[in-house]
């Protein structure tokens, strides 16, 4: 096992969460007699660290991800400016096109590229189960916000289309849930469910959705360990190498974010950062060590 135990400010954010759940996991596959076979990531994640690479170290099971990924790559090798990064997806095993099956058992899993929250999302059909990761949420939390780098409402647009286009009965297992009005966690959904009452979609026409997902994404902040967590997330989930003093660092661009600390309080609008980036006034440094 690769990972060090990381520093205790780290590990409260970001590790204990992440590796406790996959533990719990892995727990259960063992405790049932399951076998796993697949580690598959449905989009390079910006708000929290991809397990794919400390699940396959402790199970040895290839890791699957979108083939776009490889565009997602390129977009943030620049920002990170991390030119021996290969941009060309060997951090998985397999990279999927859209239509393309693959077995999963005696079951037959399907690939649909869903792109819009990122260019490289997909979701995984199985049966009568679709996993759609950040698309639709529940349907009282709407859809995924759009303004990621390579991101786009119009594509989200389609991609819910193409997800409503399945069998009213197909069962819909969403990716995140904010739980409004403090609710009880949700998870699944089904497409005649969204089709009726999806906040974001539900009696929309394409520009209308446009129109609010883009106003929406506006006034969201930063995902809070995007510049942590896409570093790791476009090398599947593997840690940066450890350095000659025994240390793993994360890089962060500092001037990114002209009038907020670098710290553990990182926070800012995703739409400065993008200014920033396209302005070319990014710089890195690197920042605090995690094993
Ligand atoms: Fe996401």
């Amino acid at each position: 096992m690769r990972h060090r135990r990381p520093s205790a400010r780290f590990r409260r954010k970001v590790w204990l969460d992440g590796n406790d759940k996959c533990d719990t996991i892995l727990d259960y596959i063992n405790s049932h007699n399951l076998k796993l076979e697949w580690i598959l990531d449905t989009h390079p994640h910006a708000d929290h660290f991809s397990a794919a690479g400390y699940l396959k170290a402790k199970t040895g099971v290839p890791t699957a991800i979108g083939g776009r990924v490889k565009q997602v790559q390129r977009i943030w090798q620049r920002i990170y400016n991390f030119s021996d990064l290969p941009c060309d997806g060997s951090q998985w095993d397999r990279l999927f096109c859209d239509g393309e099956t693959f077995n999963i058992g005696e079951l037959e899993a399907r690939v649909t590229h869903s792109p819009g929250h990122t260019l490289a999302s997909i979701s995984y059909v199985i049966g009568d189960a679709a996993f759609i990761h950040d698309t639709l949420f529940m349907p009282d939390s709407g859809s995924a916000r759009a303004d990621f780098p390579g991101g786009s409402a119009a594509d989200l647009w389609q991609s819910i289309q193409d997800i409503l286009s399945l069998p009213g009965e197909t069962r819909l297992f969403t990716g995140h849930d904010y739980r409004p009005g403090g609710r009880q966690a949700l998870w699944e959904s089904s497409v005649a469910e969204q089709k009726e009452k999806n906040q974001h979609v539900a009696g929309q026409s394409r520009s209308a959705f446009i129109r609010l997902r883009e106003a929406r994404d506006r006034a969201l902040p930063m995902p809070r360990l995007m510049l942590h967590a896409l570093q790791v997330n476009i090398r599947g989930g593997e840690l940066p190498q450890v350095e000659e003093n025994g240390l793993r660092y994360l890089k962060i661009p500092l001037n990114a974010l002209p009038h907020r600390r670098i710290s553990d309080e990182l926070d800012g609008s995703l739409q400065q950062f993008l200014r920033a980036i396209a302005s070319g006034s990014l710089i890195g440094c690197t920042l605090g060590p995690i094993g």
